[in-house]
């Protein structure tokens, strides 16, 4: 059955129709069409769909839509500034070489995010840890990891 849900994106207070088997990844992208989101394996593997939920780097394509109610929900679209100025890791990602298809990077940019904002000052397996559930096929992880350390300096 569906139903009406309230919920914070990127910063604004949005509703949207779902039912219950609806998963925040296909909300977002077709209702707010947020393409940043990515799909990719759809089973929790791969992390190319990850969004901030309440502070945690969350899955999107697990997490059912209705549970978002109330929740505050941020994708890679709510981190430039309104004149497009790029957040701190989104510069660092492209000035250490960490992007390059690109399919992973929303992911990894918001497991940095949700990472720094906890803990500013990680360490090197800290920010492993942290990104070990996003997968990339491209860099082999050094550049991005080195990318995460750079903007954590930048914002300390
Ligand atoms: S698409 Fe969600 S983890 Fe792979
Ligand atoms: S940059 Fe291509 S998968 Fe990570």
């Amino acid at each position: 059955m569906k139903r009406m849900i309230e919920f914070e994106l990127n910063g604004q207070q949005v509703t949207a129709e779902v039912d219950g088997g609806d998963l925040l990844l296909s909300v977002l992208r077709d209702q707010f069409d947020l393409y940043g989101v990515k799909e990719s394996c759809g089973a929790g593997e791969c992390g190319a769909c990850t969004v901030i939920i309440d502070g945690r780097a969350v899955t999107s394509c697990l997490y059912p839509a209705m549970e978002a109610e109330g929740r505050s929900v941020t994708t890679i679209e709510g981190l430039a500034q309104p004149d497009g100025t790029l957040h701190p890791i989104q510069e660092s990602f492209i000035e250490k070489g960490a992007v390059q298809c690109g399919f992973c990077t929303p992911g990894n940019v918001l497991s940095a995010k949700a990472l720094l904002d906890k803990n500013p000052d990680p360490s090197e397996q800290e920010i492993r840890t942290a990104i070990a559930g996003n997968l990339c096929r491209c860099t082999g992880y050094h550049q991005i990891v080195e990318a995460i350390s750079h903007a954590a300096g930048r914002k300390s």
